[in-house]
Formats: C-alpha cells, sequence, structure tokens
C-alpha cells in the first residue's frame, strides 16, 4: 500500500505545523514592526509627549508601591481613630472622676510677704512651691479655697518673667492685700513649727495660712512671732503624734499645702503625713508603745529645703 506519498494525517501535521510557524513569525514581525513603530513614533514625538509617556510608564511600574502606600494610610488612619477612641473612654472616665470633687470651704493661705528677707534663689524656689500648690489643689478631691496674699516683689516679678500663665490661674485668690485686710481676724489661724498649740482637727470656716517662706532656717520662728503680734490664733501640724523624724518639723510650704488637701480627703493625719512626706528624709512611723510623742522639736535641722528641692 506504499504509495510514497505521505499519510493524510502526516501531511496535517506537517501543514499546521508549517501554518503556525508562519503564524508565529507573522506575530513576531508584528510585533517587530510595532516596536520598530513605537521607536518610530518615540522619535517622531515631540519632547513633551515624550515626557507624557515616560510619565504614565513610570505611573504604571508604581502601581503596587501606591498600593501599598494606600494600604498603610488606611492602617495609620484606624490607628489614629483607636488612640483618639480610647483617650476620649479615659477623658469621660477622668470627667466621671471629677464629678466627685467636692470642694471644701475651708481657706488655705500662703502669706508672700516676706519677700524682702529672701534672696532672688530661695524665692525662685518659693516660686516652684506655690506652683505645686497650684497643680496639687486643681487635681484635689476636696480643694481648698486658695488664697496668695501679700502678692507683689521680687515673686510677682519672677512669675512674670517665668510664668505669664500665672494671670490666667483659675480657683485662686492672688492679691496684694494682706490676709487681715481680707479675712476676720477670728477666722485666721497661723500653721507654725513653733506654736505649742497642736492641730487636731480641720476647721473648715477657717482660714490657714501658711508663711510664704524659703529661710533655710535663718529666720527661726518669725512666724510664730508674727500671729502673736497679731493677736491671732496658731497651732503646728501633729506630726510629734504621729511620725518620728530625723530632723526638725519644720517643712516647706507645698508640703504643708499638701498634707492638708490629703488630710480634707482622708481625714487621717498620720495617712495624710505618710502619702506627703518622703520616707528617705526620715519620716517614720512612730510606734506608738515603745516612742514618745512629742509636741516640741528637738534636732537642730530642718527638713524644709531638703524635701523642696527634691520635688
Ligand atoms: C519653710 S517654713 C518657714 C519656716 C520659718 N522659719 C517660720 O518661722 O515659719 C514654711 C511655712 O510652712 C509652715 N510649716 C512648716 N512646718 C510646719 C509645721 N510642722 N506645722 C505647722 N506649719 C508648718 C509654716 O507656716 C511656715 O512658715
Amino acid at each position: 500500500m506504499s504509495s510514497g506519498m505521505p499519510p493524510e494525517s502526516v501531511t496535517a501535521t506537517s501543514n499546521s505545523d508549517v501554518e503556525s510557524k508562519t503564524t508565529c513569525s507573522i506575530d513576531q514581525m508584528k510585533a517587530k514592526d510595532s516596536v520598530l513603530e513605537k521607536v518610530d513614533n518615540i522619535k517622531a514625538m515631540s519632547k513633551r509627549q515624550r515626557k507624557k509617556l515616560m510619565k504614565q510608564k513610570q505611573w504604571e511600574e508604581q502601581r503596587d508601591l501606591r498600593k501599598q502606600r494606600r494600604k498603610e494610610k488606611r492602617l495609620k488612619r484606624k490607628l489614629e481613630r483607636q488612640s483618639q477612641l480610647e483617650s476620649n473612654i479615659e477623658g469621660s472616665i477622668k470627667k466621671q472622676m471629677r464629678t466627685d470633687v467636692v470642694p471644701s470651704t475651708l481657706r488655705l493661705i500662703i502669706d508672700c510677704s516676706f519677700d524682702r528677707l529672701m534672696e532672688l534663689k530661695d524665692v525662685k524656689k518659693l516660686h516652684k512651691q506655690i506652683q505645686r500648690c497650684y497643680a496639687e489643689n486643681r487635681k484635689a478631691l476636696h480643694p481648698v479655697q486658695f488664697y496668695l496674699t501679700s502678692h507683689g516683689g521680687q515673686l510677682k516679678d519672677n512669675m512674670n518673667q517665668t510664668d505669664k500663665g500665672w494671670v490666667n490661674w483659675k480657683d485662686i485668690h492672688i492679691k496684694s492685700e494682706h490676709y487681715s485686710e481680707l479675712v476676720k481676724k477670728e477666722d485666721l489661724v497661723y500653721l507654725t513649727s513653733d506654736s505649742p498649740d497642736i492641730l487636731n482637727d480641720l476647721d473648715e470656716s477657717k482660714a490657714y495660712i501658711i508663711g510664704g517662706l524659703v529661710d533655710h532656717n535663718h529666720h527661726k520662728g518669725i512666724t510664730y512671732k508674727r500671729a502673736q503680734e497679731e493677736g491671732i490664733r496658731h497651732a503646728q501640724l501633729p506630726l510629734g503624734v504621729f511620725v518620728k523624724m530625723n530632723s526638725r518639723k519644720v517643712l516647706a510650704v507645698n508640703h504643708v499645702f499638701e498634707i492638708i488637701l490629703a488630710y480634707l480627703e482622708k481625714r487621717d493625719w498620720k495617712e495624710a503625713f505618710f502619702t506627703v512626706l518622703p520616707q528617705r528624709k526620715g519620716a517614720k512611723p512612730l510606734n506608738e508603745t515603745t516612742d514618745v510623742p512629742t509636741s516640741k522639736s528637738q534636732d537642730s535641722e530642718s527638713i524644709q529645703d531638703e524635701i523642696s528641692d527634691s520635688d
């Protein structure tokens, strides 16, 4: 049966081979032509058109990068929304807590009439202590009616120079007048470590005075003397009853202020002292069975500036 002719199928295969080869080379030629055309086109293009083409190419090449950036932006926005939400919740918790705030009617005065007795470096320390009192009072559960009296001189100058914002302070009465011009004499109680009287409780109808003084104990007894001269009541904090200390019980202005705030909240002197006084300064609880309470200061050293400086 062999006629020397290839079988049909073989012929068909060869034909399709030829066809596909032909098609392929036609395609290749077309592609070449289109590239050449493009090259020709590019050559024929104006500078502006070439630029536009380049930009288009770049735009397409950077598609993935843009996608990635969009993803990152979305994530960033999500995180921002989350943290905003968290801080709103925190803020509303704080607001809720602030609704527990019940201001006390107790007036607490810092008497700034000792300005001329201080060197500038001590005035600056007093300024810091006052800033601390202000901040603590704003945070307190039972904030006091806060007064600065006889405000002027070096202290006012320093406040103007270093903390102009004081003029906008809220819930504070800053007066140039002496406390005796602002409060009835019978309502005044001068707090002074030299008083023989011990403060057992606070009377919220009274105005307690703290001497606005950083004196490294150079003016011993000055506030006690002043209270006596002016014929106003005086009292020392009951430190000796609850606290055993390495040094005299002369505290810094801000510590006396903070102890009063803590007492108004806890109604317990011992707790108030130990919340405020740093233990490293030698303040230890008095052992009620073995230690003898003292109402008078025993050692010569004061802890007023050690404590205030460390704040
Ligand atoms: C650094 S002290 C000034 C000491 C000053 N040599 C004096 O005679 O008052 C600052 C103020 O805090 C108050 N203070 C300090 N320790 C006190 C205490 N143990 N009891 C009552 N008040 C105290 C007083 O009002 C005092 O004037």
